[in-house]
């Protein structure tokens, strides 16, 4: 394993390993993954889907002494829990039918590198507890073996769920949890970093203009203004994949409003140019009002999500019943969700 460093090129402030991110929320997490890498302890990254979660192990592992070592990875919603087991643990010739020859497992075939188990909240309880053990004793035993063998990977774990939300519902193993979750890295949905969104669809934009031979002219203000405004439920995967679209379609020219898919052009922001506060007191008077009006609108959408059963309601929005109340108190409405 060596220390020596790949990058070549010297990095744009605004780029950490070839990602992308300008706001602070990024800058602390490359700061993070930065101080963490070396370290080879266990990381749990989270984030909605596309954020950039594999980008972010791929780093790791990038910048960690077991670089020069494979990085495997291994889909934990892909297979079945005895397949996952057999892929993760190896098996011997005759454990099981169809195991017609010996076959390492990832643990094995990781040694000395980097193992990342992607979408771990999806394990059965079966592989969380073995794969605690695994992480309490570094050992693993095939399937169908007796004798253990030593693994010297990093475990590398990702997820798109709240794990700490699945073991209050005992969905998941606390004790796996905190084994998992030694450095957590969380990465914020798009949406809550509009900051990044120009930077991003440029980027893109460039860099697929380049690949096909097209000067890049950019984005008309309103266009890129409403690039801000919607809400990117596919995260930066989503931008990337529209940006590639809007290359092939309009790349050498500038991008107006019209070019952008209709999904795009017809999210609206949550507050319209003419409800923008102009002065300090405003802004804390609209604020008052945006959150009451948010509350009541979340009171009444659980209300009517569970048919007016007001437990059923304070459980599914993770409230006690009694605070439920009293939110739906103060904003005096009844369980019918109306005033
Ligand atoms: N900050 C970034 N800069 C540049 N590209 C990014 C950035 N974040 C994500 N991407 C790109 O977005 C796409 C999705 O990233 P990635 O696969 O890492 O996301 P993910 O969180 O693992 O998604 P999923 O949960 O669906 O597996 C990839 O094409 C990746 O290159
Ligand atoms: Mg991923």
């Amino acid at each position: 394993m060596s220390q020596k460093n790949e990058q070549s090129a010297p990095e744009r402030p605004d780029c950490f390993e070839g990602m992308f991110g300008r706001c602070p929320e990024m800058r602390e997490v490359f700061a993070l993954v930065r101080r963490i890498a070396p370290a080879d302890c266990t990381v749990l990254v989270s984030g909605e889907s596309g954020t950039g979660k594999e980008m972010i192990v791929r780093s790791i592992h990038r910048l960690s002494r077991r670089r020069d070592c494979p990085l495997l990875a291994c889909d934990c919603t892909a297979l079945a829990p005895t397949l996952l087991e057999s892929e993760l643990f190896g098996h011997v010739k005759g454990s099981f039918s169809g195991a017609i020859a010996t076959k390492k497992g990832l643990f094995e075939i990781a040694h000395q590198g980097t193992l990342m188990l992607d979408e771990v909240a999806n394990l059965s309880p079966e592989i969380q507890g073995k794969l605690l053990r695994v992480l309490e004793t570094r050992r693993i035993r095939k399937v169908g073996e007796t004798a253990e063998q030593e693994i010297d990977i990093r475990l590398i774990a990702t997820t798109n769920r709240s794990l700490a939300e699945m073991v209050r519902v005992g969905d998941f193993r606390a004790d796996l949890y905190y084994r998992l979750n030694v450095v957590p890295v969380s990465l914020p949905p798009l949406r809550d970093r509009p900051g990044d969104i120009p930077l991003l669809a440029m980027t893109f934009f460039e860099q697929f203009s380049r690949q096909m031979g097209l000067q890049t002219v950019g984005f008309s203000p309103e266009a890129l203004r409403q690039l801000e405004i919607y809400p990117w439920p596919g995260n930066v995967r989503e931008l990337r994949n529209i940006m590639e679209r809007l290359a092939v379609l309009y790349g050498g020219v500038r991008v107006e409003l019209q070019h952008l898919p209709a999904e795009i052009r017809q999210s609206r922001s949550i507050v319209s140019s003419t409800e923008i506060p102009v002065t300090w007191e405003d802004l804390k008077v609209q604020k008052r009002r945006m959150i009451q009006e948010m509350e009541r609108q979340f009171l009444t959408s659980a209300l009517e999500r569970s048919s007016n059963n007001v437990t059923k309601a304070a459980e599914d929005v993770g409230m006690q019943r009694t605070n439920f109340h009293a939110l739906l108190r103060a904003h005096k409405l009844k369980s019918d969700g109306l005033g």
